[in-house]
């Protein structure tokens, strides 16, 4: 026997399913995907991109790479930037995404691109975030929204079954408009697996004697709720546990209504059946026509949530979500996929009141809207669509602006002086004055996608190597100092921390 190189006991079990703590994963990643299960996502992942390859192939699209050393792209995140060493003072950006390159493209007259090409965005790191990503990005001359929508789910559609032919997408997906999804899930990312819709009650509640409901509704706020059916016997402990969830998000705290203790018709309810802090301060008829609203029968528990509509749908979002699953409501084996479309064109910075683009600042406003944006930008919708999947984001995209003319105006209208636009967008507003046609496109997150198609609860686990929760790479324990020599070269010095 030859023993080619001799090997360690590695730290943690490699041959078994057992729970080690992800930074000893993430140090000894190399280890960690000789593992059976991380192997099967790598795969998974090949298989995704090879498809959508061939696939785009086949409809006449060519990838073209784009540079990653460039300037600024804003996606509302924070750039990562490139020190330069020619040139003094001076950075690249990472690009957030090649959104003005494939706009250039289109000038170019490259009619359909498309492109798996790594982001860059400097924001917090959670479950379906990193700071480097991959997209599948795309984009078309001379097409309308529903041309997109169909390339997508033809895709989506064939590549499910293609690979993953257990499960279940339901063709056409559906469009929900964004007001709508907003009324029903709370969340433009809704998990349309199940249903637990939410219902509007504020107009009973301003009706009620209950003090709550009142200061509420005359401070502006909502009274909006879901029904948890089965769930009228749950106990003060599960009670309580859901409380402080709302209120971990924010929420004053949750109202709840138990209906009878079992199951039964509506018209059989009587106040005496009804356990809730409000009870004793809302009429029978009040509290029937809450419970029919949220779509409750006897036996059934409601869901209460008063304040601020944006905390209360944040509220109501993460509360529907629990419940479906602990109900299990979620429908198996089914991805669930939705274009949310008519989306407003801008929203107001919280801090600032300063007008923020709801995507970026290259989404063409609705034709029909643009003179609103001298008188009340507020009322301009957006050619914008997101593509959800059983409750994340997985695409967004937008018909673009294609005139330097519009689009200095929405600069300026987000708050740009002319040589900042100069400065930073010049070279596409340029561009724009040489015959660009018509364009639009999309870009779908690759990792969040086969996070979903493999099971997985973080896109880390179909990362080969992925940055840690606080944007560390544990591997190669990066970033990490240089030495004065580089630095001198780059022309930098660090300050001392205050
Ligand atoms: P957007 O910013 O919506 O659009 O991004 C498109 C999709 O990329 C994924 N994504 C991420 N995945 C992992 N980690 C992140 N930090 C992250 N950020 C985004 C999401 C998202 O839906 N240029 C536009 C596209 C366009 O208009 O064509 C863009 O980047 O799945």
């Amino acid at each position: 026997m030859e023993i080619l190189n001799p090997a360690k006991t590695p730290p943690f079990y490699i041959n078994e399913d057992i729970e080690v703590e992800e930074s000893l994963r993430l140090k000894y990643r190399y280890l960690d995907l000789r593992r059976a299960r991380m192997k099967a996502n790598l795969f998974l992942r090949h298989r995704v991109v090879k498809f959508i390859r061939d696939f785009l192939d086949a409809k006449g699209f060519i990838e073209v790479e784009t540079p990653i050393l460039i300037k600024s792209t804003p996606e509302g995140a924070r750039d990562y930037l490139v020190p330069s060493r020619l040139h003094w003072g001076k950075f690249y950006a990472l690009p957030q995404s090649p959104q003005q390159l494939k706009q250039l493209l289109m000038v170019a007259g490259i009619e359909k691109y498309f492109q798996i090409a790594k982001c860059f965005r400097d924001e917090d790191t959670r479950a379906d975030r990193q700071p480097e990503f991959t997209q599948l990005d795309l984009e078309m001359s001379f097409i309308e929204e529903e041309d997109i929508f169909n390339l997508l789910e033809e895709l989506f559609t064939s590549l499910v079954e293609t690979l993953k032919p257990e499960m279940q997408v339901v063709k056409p997906f559906p469009r929900l408009t964004y007001t709508d999804t907003m009324e029903r899930y709370g969340t433009d990312k809704p998990d349309l697996r199940f249903g637990l819709e939410i219902g509007d009650l504020s107009d009973i509640a301003s009706q009620s004697d209950f003090s709550i409901f009142r200061s509420v509704m005359a401070k502006g706020g909502k009274v909006k709720g879901i029904c948890a059916p089965g769930c009228a016997t749950y106990t003060r402990r599960q009670l309580d546990e859901l409380n402080k969830m709302v209120q971990g998000l924010g929420a004053e705290g949750l109202i709840t209504m138990s209906l009878g203790t079992s199951a039964g018709s509506l018209n059989d309810l009587t106040l005496d059946l009804v356990r809730s802090v409000a009870a004793k301060f809302l009429s029978l008829e009040q509290i029937k026509e809450m419970a029919k609203r949220l779509g409750a029968e006897m036996g059934d528990l409601l869901l209460i949530i008063a304040g601020e509509p944006e905390l209360v749908n944040i509220a109501l979002d993460e509360l529907r979500r629990e419940m479906g699953h602990r109900l299990k409501l979620v429908a198996p084996n089914l991805f669930a996929l939705a274009f949310i479309v008519n989306f407003p064109l801008l929203k107001r910075d919280q801090e600032t009141g300063q007008w923020e683009p709801m995507h970026h600042p290259f989404t063409a406003p609705r034709d029909e809207d643009v003179s609103l944006l001298d008188t009340a930008p507020e009322k301009v919708w957006g050619k914008h669509y997101d593509l959800v999947c059983n409750g994340y984001e997985i695409a967004g995209g937008s018909l673009r602006i294609c005139t330097s003319h519009l689009q200095r105006k929405i600069f300026k209208l987000l708050g740009y002086s002319d040589e900042e636009v100069e400065e930073r967008f010049g070279h596409l507003l340029e561009a724009f004055d040489y015959g660009a046609p018509p364009h639009g496109g999309i870009a779908v997150g690759i990792d969040r996608f086969v996070m979903i198609l493999a099971g997985e609860e973080t896109i880390r686990e179909v990362i080969a190597f992925p940055k840690s929760q606080t944007a560390t790479d544990l591997t190669f324990n990066a970033p990490s100092p240089v030495t004065e020599e580089q630095l001198a070269e780059l022309h930098l010095r660090l300050r001392e921390e205050q």
